[in-house]
């Protein structure tokens, strides 16, 4: 097994330069993410961000009113939502809603796109859950990590579909690690191609290093380094949990100095696993159009 990609084999340069068709961040997504930053801003400047997405805002609501959350009067406005559900939370389903139009729709992709995205939603579910016991401020962030840390996988699926069919190959001929078929296979992966993206939708940069380093936390800057081990164990237990398909069929074992990172053991894991498998029963919402 060589363990450098042929040099002849596509870069990331390859990939990026065909990036034009990449769907743009919606601006009202944007939007929501700087006002989410600002102390000042109330739920009627949230309400009024929306209402130049109308579809974004009926999708809004029917999630809000699903099993989901349960609750047990019906939502009807954003401004409701957003003093019971809290801004990130609104600005989450915004995002996960974008996502899942640009990219969860099986278009004859190579990959399984509907596992993929039940992968990335049951990531984004354990990774708030767990950024919740360890550090409450992380969690929305954890979130937003969890459910696009494969991001890249996704742009490969649509942007280089080419080379997307060839690491599923190499996966299943060698039944070895999406990461470790796109080192044989490629001149970049998709952690690289995920960050690059963000980067490009102008999402917060602890972000994007975050999703760079999701399969190596340990190699991340310190300042979000917490949250790259958080995205990174919350991917193996997603597979663990076998919710959707992260694109092979391993899972690898949590690093050591990850486990000492997070400060848990496994008691509080088994807790917060239970927590999460209850979510992902219900979450039928996050996968509907
Ligand atoms: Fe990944
Ligand atoms: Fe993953």
């Amino acid at each position: 097994m060589t363990a450098e990609p042929d040099p002849s084999l596509p870069t990331l340069q390859d990939v990026v330069k065909n990036l034009h068709d990449m769907p743009a961040l919606p601006t009202v997504v944007a939007r929501l993410t700087r006002l989410i930053a600002d102390p000042r801003t109330t739920a009627s400047d949230i309400n009024t961000a929306l209402s130049s997405d109308p579809g974004l805002v009926t999708k809004i609501l029917k999630q809000v009113n699903s099993a989901f959350y349960g609750f047990s009067r019906r939502i009807t406005t954003i401004t409701n939502a957003v003093v019971i559900l809290g801004f990130n939370q609104v600005r989450n389903l915004a995002l996960s809603a974008f996502v899942f139009d640009a990219f969860g729709r099986d278009r004859g992709s190579p990959f399984d796109v509907n596992g993929f995205w039940r992968h990335s939603i049951g990531t984004a579910f354990f990774a708030s859950h767990l950024a919740k016991e360890l550090d409450a401020r992380l969690e929305e962030d954890a979130f937003i990590c969890g459910l696009l840390h494969d991001l890249g996988k996704f742009i490969m699926a649509q942007s280089a579909p080419a080379h997307a069919a060839a690491v599923i190959e190499k996966v299943k001929e060698r039944d070895i690690l999406f990461q470790q078929a796109e080192r044989l296979t490629l001149g970049y992966n998709h952690a690289t191609l995920g960050a690059y993206a963000m980067e490009r939708w102008n999402l917060p940069e602890s972000l994007c290093q975050v999703v760079l380093w999701h399969h190596n936390p340990l190699k991340a800057p310190e300042s979000v380094q917490t949250l790259a081990c958080i995205a990174n164990a919350a991917d193996i237990v997603a597979r663990a949990m076998l919710f959707g398909n992260g694109g092979d069929e391993r899972i690898p074992p949590l690093a050591d100095g990850v486990w000492a990172r997070l400060g848990t053991d496994m008691t509080r894991l088994e807790g917060i696993m239970r927590k999460v498998a209850g979510e992902y029963s219900k979450s039928d919402a996050f996968f509907a159009s």
